[in-house]
Formats: structure tokens, sequence, C-alpha cells
């Protein structure tokens, strides 16, 4: 079957390390995964008061969630934890209450950094927010990539065999683990 991914990159920066890893991905990607990059950079900060009607943008973010049938995380580790950024636009798909676009949404994780725990405590905690969303999350392979000058070209070229075969691997597994999750119960949304 053919499966719809939206990824979200968590650095905005034009000159991202983890926009670069994203874009390898997609290149690396199994046929049957259609990748497509979920934009979160114009999202205002979140607050509950938006519930009762959620701005025209937060409502397009939410639509490009319900499209998709996976996500994909591609971050940055900011101080330990992920980037505000990335929280915030996690926080406006998880609400209003009963509206969580992320039940029962596969998801997996992985990020760059230019150090050399590779994003391992940022993705730590992206899962426990993902757990409380009740996103199932691909648990295995994990992807900790310490992030070396020319390791990846702008478009997404890996410079570095082992890496590419990882990568590729890393993808086809995540899209084993996409049709396992809806062919037993299905996303909510
Ligand atoms: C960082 N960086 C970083 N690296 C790391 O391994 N652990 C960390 O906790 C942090 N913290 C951190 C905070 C802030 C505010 C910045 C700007 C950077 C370094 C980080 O890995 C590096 O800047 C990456 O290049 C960021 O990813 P992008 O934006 O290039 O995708």
């Amino acid at each position: 079957p053919q499966f719809k991914v939206g990824y979200l990159i968590g650095s905005l920066s034009s000159q991202s390390i983890n926009r670069k890893l994203a874009n390898a991905l997609v290149k690396l990607a199994p046929s049957e995964l259609t990748m497509t990059e979920i934009s979160f950079k114009d999202l205002p900060i979140y607050n509950r008061d938006f519930d009762a009607d959620y701005p025209q943008v937060a409502r397009d973010f939410k639509q490009a969630i319900a499209n998709v049938q996976a996500i994909l995380f591609v971050t940055p580790e900011y101080n330990r934890s992920i980037p505000g950024g990335l929280k915030n636009a996690i926080d406006w798909a998880s609400r209003p209450w009963g509206q969580n676009s992320f039940t029962r949404k596969p998801s997996a994780v992985i990020g760059a950094s230019t150090g050399a725990i590779g994003t391992a405590v940022a993705q730590q905690s992206l899962r426990s927010v993902l757990s409380f969303c009740n996103s199932p999350q691909m648990n295995a392979p994990e992807a900790y990539i310490q992030f070396k000058p020319d390791l990846i070209t702008d478009d997404g070229e890996v410079t570095v065999d082992s890496t590419r075969d990882f990568l590729r691997q890393y993808m086809a597994d995540f899209g084993v683990f996409i049709e396992r999750v809806h062919s037993v119960v299905p996303p909510l949304h």
C-alpha cells in the first residue's frame, strides 16, 4: 500500500543541517512513502484561548496533519530538549481537546546535531510528548546523527556510504511500521 508521510523539521534556520537530513530522507524513502513537509513557522504561540476559534493558519496546520497517514520528526536538540517552535506546533496540533491530531497516528523521530550525542536527549524529550499525545512511535531503529561538514549536501545527497545505507534502512523500517499500525488500529483523524 501507499502511505503519505508528513515531516516536520524542528529547525527554521536557512542553514539547517536537519533540513539537509530531511532532504536525504525524502530521497531515500521507499517508493510506497510519499513525503510532504508540514511547515509550522507561521503559527503564533499557542494558548487555550484559541481553542474556541482556531486561526486559519492553525486550521491549515491541523488539516495538513489530517492529510497524512504518519509523521516524521527531524529535529535538532536545543538545550537538551526540542526547539520551542516545534513544541509549540505540537501543542497546536494536540488541541482543541478531543481533536488531538496525533491520536493513533504513527510517528518516528530522528535528528542531527553538531555534538556527539546526535540529539539523543531531545529525542527522549520528544518521545515523552508523543507518548502523551497517543502517537504510536517506531521504537527501533533509533537514529542519532552527528553531522560532520559535507555529510549531506544541500539537496540531500549523503556522501558517506554507511550513513546512506543506514538512513535508507531507517525509512524502509518506518514504512513497515506505518503499515503495521494502520492494519491494527488506524489513526482517529
Ligand atoms: C544548540 N546546539 C545543541 N547541540 C546539541 O547537541 N545539544 C544541545 O542541547 C544543543 N543546544 C543548542 C541550543 C541552541 C539554542 C542552538 C542554536 C544550538 C547545537 C546544534 O546541534 C546545532 O546548532 C545544529 O546545527 C542545529 O540544528 P540545525 O538548525 O542546523 O538543523
